[in-house]
């Protein structure tokens, strides 16, 4: 890692979230995401060193996180900082949090010993994000709370000032303008047929994997009822390569199941489950 003066920058800290290869569409989420994550050239300077934010709300399953570790990885170069915060409970995100000083080079143990005294040091970092103890220059940080389905819980955390962007993954609507006023974000929406049928594709035969017209053709009927969450064609994948029959029938099988569920009402995404 790069060292600029004292602290460590770049500083990219995405903890155990690594980059899915498989991960398929959502450009248009992304580049609209930079609208409101990354100062534009027309910013004023003022707004150079507030805070700006984005909320991806979705039910589960919907891709919200795998969002999120696509936009780290493929914007890190923008920012000085990136910070992944485990936000599903308070005592991982305290987790989390505590360990920002350490990345930086801000602390240790010895000079910090309590949790306590790296949250504050890591909000106070975060504030006012110089480069190193005597160069002026603030650097840019993405700070990115994953699973915040309770936003309480990260009440505390959220920073008012600095030079930096905050990322919220959370199945709550109200995470959009739970902390900022009209705060941008998005009720994410399944994939279309188009892109459930490449993601199906990729999981079942790999990115290079070749398909004949007749597995095209069933593999689109499968991701055109499935309903394009990602969490079940995920599963939907898995149970296909457990099943090693061919995927014309596989197709045959799953428009039967669904026909059969629909009789009784039950909704598309208990479809995956039985597909396990
Ligand atoms: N765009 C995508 N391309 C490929 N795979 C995806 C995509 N989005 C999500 N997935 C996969 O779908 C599954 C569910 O995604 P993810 O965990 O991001 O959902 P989530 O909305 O964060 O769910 P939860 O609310 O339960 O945390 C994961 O296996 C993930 O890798
Ligand atoms: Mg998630």
């Amino acid at each position: 890692m790069l060292s600029l003066g004292n602290w460590n920058l770049p500083c990219f800290a995405l903890a155990d979230q690594s980059r899915n290869r498989n991960f398929v569409g959502r450009d248009h989420i992304l580049n609209s995401m930079d609208d409101y994550l990354l100062p534009q050239e027309t910013s004023l300077p003022a707004d150079m060193n507030s805070i700006r934010s984005f909320a991806i709300c979705g039910e589960s399953g919907m891709g919200k996180t795998d969002l999120a570790i696509e936009y780290a990885y493929s914007r890190r170069s923008q920012f000085g900082a990136v910070f992944w915060l485990h936000a599903g409970s308070a005592a991982e995100l305290m987790t989390d949090f505590c360990q920002i000083p350490g990345y930086l080079g801000l602390a240790n143990t010895y000079s910090h010993p309590t949790p306590e005294s790296r949250r504050k040091l890591a909000k106070a970092w975060l504030n006012n994000p110089k480069k190193s103890v005597d160069w002026g220059v603030n650097c840019r940080w993405l700070l990115i709370f994953d699973n915040a389905d309770d936003l309480d819980v990260i009440a505390d955390y959220i920073p008012r000032g600095g030079n930096g962007s905050i990322l919220i993954t959370s199945r709550s609507y109200a995470a959009r303008d739970y902390f900022f006023e009209d705060g941008p974000g998005i009720d994410l929406d399944p994939l279309s047929t188009g892109e459930a049928t490449a993601l199906l594709q990729r999981l079942v035969l790999g990115a290079d994997g070749r398909l004949s017209r007749t597995d095209q053709k069933a593999l689109m009927k499968i991701a055109s009822l499935s309903g394009g969450v990602p969490g079940d064609i995920t599963r939907i994948a898995e149970s296909i390569q457990h099943r090693s029959v061919p995927l014309r029938e596989c197709a045959d099988m799953f428009a039967r199941d669904m026909a059969r569920l629909a009789q009784v009402r039950v909704y598309t995404f208990d479809i995956s489950r039985m597909w396990i």
